[in-house]
């Protein structure tokens, strides 16, 4: 439950000075109080955010096909919203006021942006859905909204003025391209600067305006809606199930109108469809490779010239090896997940692989023949780097 007048904690630069990413709070203290119940606000919890991220740099990245971006323009009381890529010709054209550049999945594409990422582990990494960077000059914003997911929104360069509201009303302004809410009444404000914090659980209205050309980095994380997992589920059933045999029915006895659907042929479908039935195991391979499946503007390139076996092996065991930023990767038990496929942990090499994927770099270490040879592949496929 959130606190009772539903405020946000705020936690103030001074007493976060020698403090982290939640200021006073501990990991476990932050997932009580606050996690999908209550915002938090955080004074310099990352000081320095975003500096090394230009907004020349992400302005190339909307211009990518491989990169998904948005523009969102507000004229007196209209909004617009386009999809990128955006050319630097179109984006110079666009008023000195009035509009946010919203960019996707910056992690898979600096290593900066992964770091920061590394940063929210204390949230597991199957939640993670990825870095959004947004740019605006003076007055841009995308409006009171609200999203469906948690994220933590941390300002950049420029300042931000956000407004929250604990309200329970969240009628959107029908017909409008972008989910504006009708009404938006604020009952706390905060004008954030470089290295802010906000948290915000899912569907808490917000709305932020930047004061001068700002950039504001939301870390989001992702909670599919049911029907989404259900249906996806029922897909990688349809792969997985066997059900031998053909509809019989030599008990057929004569009908009246040859037409009519009878209640024994119900009673036979309804019998073959008892026999679908999944598993413990069949939740445990779906959900990793699920989960771990890759966005659908991401594209692996696998290489063409790789290192030969030994001398991939030589690199693991003198220099380690990481994760490609695009890669995602999760284990359980003796399966690790890795870009929607799943394959064997081997246990003679257990440590390295978990540590690879909690921290996306694995120490040098000497790999078995058979991680040797998964290794391999997925360096060939551009899954991981030496
Ligand atoms: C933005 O960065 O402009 C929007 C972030 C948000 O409100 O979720
Ligand atoms: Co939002």
């Amino acid at each position: 439950m959130c606190l009772p007048q539903e405020t946000a904690i705020i936690i103030p630069a001074m007493m976060t000075a020698k403090q982290g990413l939640l200021g006073s709070l501990t990991p476990a203290t932050f997932l009580r109080r606050h996690w999908q119940k209550c915002p938090l606000f955080v004074r310099n919890a990352i000081p320095d955010c975003g500096a090394w991220l230009q907004p020349e740099t992400l302005f190339e990245l909307a211009a990518r096909d491989d990169v998904e971006s948005r523009l969102v323009i507000h004229t007196r009381n209209r909004w617009t919203l386009q999809h990128g890529p955006f050319s630097r010709a179109q984006l110079r054209r666009l008023p000195d006021r009035g509009w946010t550049l919203l960019v996707q999945g910056v992690e898979q594409h600096q290593h900066e942006a992964a770091d920061l990422l590394q940063r929210f582990s204390f949230i597991p990494h199957a939640r993670l859905d990825d870095l959004m960077v947004s740019y605006a000059p003076p007055g841009g914003g995308v409006g009171p909204h609200f999203d469906s997911y948690d994220v933590f929104l941390l300002q950049g360069a420029g300042t931000r003025r956000w407004r929250i509201s604990a309200q329970k009303n969240l009628d959107v302004i029908e017909r409008a391209p972008l989910r504006i809410l009708k009404h938006f009444h604020h009952t706390q404000e905060w004008v954030a600067e470089r290295g802010d914090l906000l948290y915000l659980p899912p569907r808490y209205a917000h709305d932020g305006v930047a004061r001068d050309a700002c950039m504001t980095l939301s870390v989001g994380f992702r909670a599919p809606r049911k029907q989404e997992l259900a249906a996806q589920f029922l897909e990688y059933l349809q792969d997985e199930l066997q059900l031998p045999g053909l509809y019989e029915d030599s008990d057929l006895t004569l009908q009246k109108h040859p037409a009519e659907l009878s209640s024994a042929t119900l009673d036979k479908i309804s019998h073959i469809l008892k026999d679908i039935r999944w598993s413990a195991r069949d939740i445990h391979q779906f959900s990793g490779r699920y989960l771990t499946e890759p966005k659908a503007q991401t594209v692996f390139r696998p290489l063409r010239r790789p290192a030969t076996l030994p001398a991939f092996v030589r690199q693991v065991a003198t220099r380690g090896i990481r994760l490609a930023l695009p890669t995602r990767m999760l284990f359980r038990g003796s399966d690790v997940f890795i870009n929607g496929e799943n394959h064997p942990l081997n246990a003679e090499n257990r440590a390295a692989l978990i540590q690879l994927a909690n921290r996306r770099v694995a120490r040098p270490f000497t790999p078995a023949v058979a991680t040797a040879r998964l290794l391999y592949a997925w360096y060939c496929a551009g899954y991981l780097e030496i």
